[in-house]
């Protein structure tokens, strides 16, 4: 009865191509074993050779996993890679934009450099992968977009003005993205974490762990894993019609004011 809307059948990822850049990082470790878990051959794409380490304990768990050394802000050897891990792979189904980094300066003492780096990474490099992955999609006639924006694409806070600026730019673009992919099968959306715990947060600072901490409803930070679960609607058929989202994925930290 219902077979075809069973969980197993609407979240499965079995044999799907799922690359994800910045792979190498805290959130994809949590990504990287929810897609893993529901089936999908894993590509994990990252600066430097951090991860094949990432890949390693995967591949120990029993995770189909490939690598790629990648710097996303080489847009020429990204296109190319983005193309040649396709043709390999005999496809290319979701693809997740995760790869940023984050400067923390005052705005009047940030260089232009530090402007120029962060915007780079997080929104320019996301162009590229996202467009990459699109020209392979489209002509497929499906695929998945998934780009990661964060609570601080809707809100800010000292020290984060290039970091910011970025992640409200993922939530506008997603948006733009979704228009433009109309009427092609790939849907794209953005996966927006809150105070999630890795080495990119600040969660060694322990007076701003604690405050942020009895902020949040759930009164604690998010784990890598507490995304698993949104990353595979929007990236398997339970997710087939949700569209342009920003899906905040933060224990209510939004919904309430301090
Ligand atoms: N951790 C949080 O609290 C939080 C909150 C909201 C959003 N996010 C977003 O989630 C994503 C992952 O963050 P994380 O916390 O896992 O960070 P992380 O630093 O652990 O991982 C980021 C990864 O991106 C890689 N990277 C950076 N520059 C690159 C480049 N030029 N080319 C290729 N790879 C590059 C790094 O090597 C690293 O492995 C980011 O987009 C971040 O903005 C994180």
């Amino acid at each position: 009865m219902f077979a075809h809307l069973t969980p197993q059948k609407l979240f499965s990822l079995e044999g799907k191509v799922v690359l994800i850049t910045g792979g190498a990082g805290g959130i994809a470790a949590g990504l990287s074993a929810g897609f893993a878990a529901a089936g999908a051959r894993l590509v994990l794409t990252d600066r430097n050779e951090s991860v094949e380490r990432r890949a390693a304990d995967l591949r120990a768990a029993g995770a189909d996993v490939t690598t790629e050394i990648l710097d996303v802000t080489d847009a020429e050897r990204t296109q190319a890679a983005i193309a040649a891990i396709a043709e390999r792979a005999g496809g290319l189904d979701v693809v997740v934009n995760n790869a940023a980094i984050i400067v923390r300066k005052h705005f009047l003492d940030l260089t232009i450099e530090e402007w120029r780096r962060v915007i780079d990474v997080d929104i320019n490099a996301c162009f590229t992968v996202a467009q990459a992955a699109a020209r392979i999609m489209v002509k497929q006639g499906s695929g998945r977009i998934i780009n990661m924006g964060s609570i601080m694409g809707h809100v800010s806070r000292p020290i984060l003005t290039p970091y910011v600026t970025a992640k409200n730019a993922i939530h506008g673009f997603t948006r733009a993205l979704a228009a433009d992919l109309a009427a092609t099968g790939v849907t794209v959306n953005a996966l927006a974490p809150g105070y999630t715990i890795t080495e990119f947060s600040e969660a060694g600072k322990k007076d701003f762990h604690d405050f942020v901490a009895d902020w949040i409803p759930l009164k604690r930070w998010g784990k890598p894993e507490d995304l698993c679960g949104a990353a595979l609607l929007l990236a398997s058929a339970a997710g087939a019609y949700v569209n342009g989202q920003v899906l905040y994925v933060d224990g209510g930290f939004l919904a309430v004011t301090k």
